[in-house]
């Protein structure tokens, strides 16, 4: 019988399927759940590639059926003179 090849998910830090699955089972409700456990979404992609997997997984496996979003839009950049005078503007 012919061996069976692993699914990766996260092609980056080379996270399968079962790993996944298996960090899901021990307890990640989120996408940082399963990255504290797996290193997933940590590769240099940053989790473009992976990510909606895992939501999905997640949401499949659980009755989380929206997550919450792990990532922050980016901010204006402000000098930090503007920071040292306290200007809001
Ligand atoms: S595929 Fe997961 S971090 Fe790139």
């Amino acid at each position: 019988m012919a061996e069976k090849k692993p699914v990766y998910i996260c092609r980056c830090q080379e996270v399968t399927r079962e790993e996944i699955r298996k960090a899901i089972a021990d307890g990640a409700r989120t996408i940082k759940g399963v990255k504290n456990r797996t290193h997933a979404t940590m590769g240099l992609c940053q989790g473009r590639t992976c990510r909606r997997l895992i939501e999905k997984m997640l949401a499949e496996a659980t009755d989380i059926k929206e997550l919450k979003p792990g990532t922050r839009p980016p901010v204006r950049t402000i000098k930090i003179e503007e920071v040292v005078k306290g200007d809001d503007a």
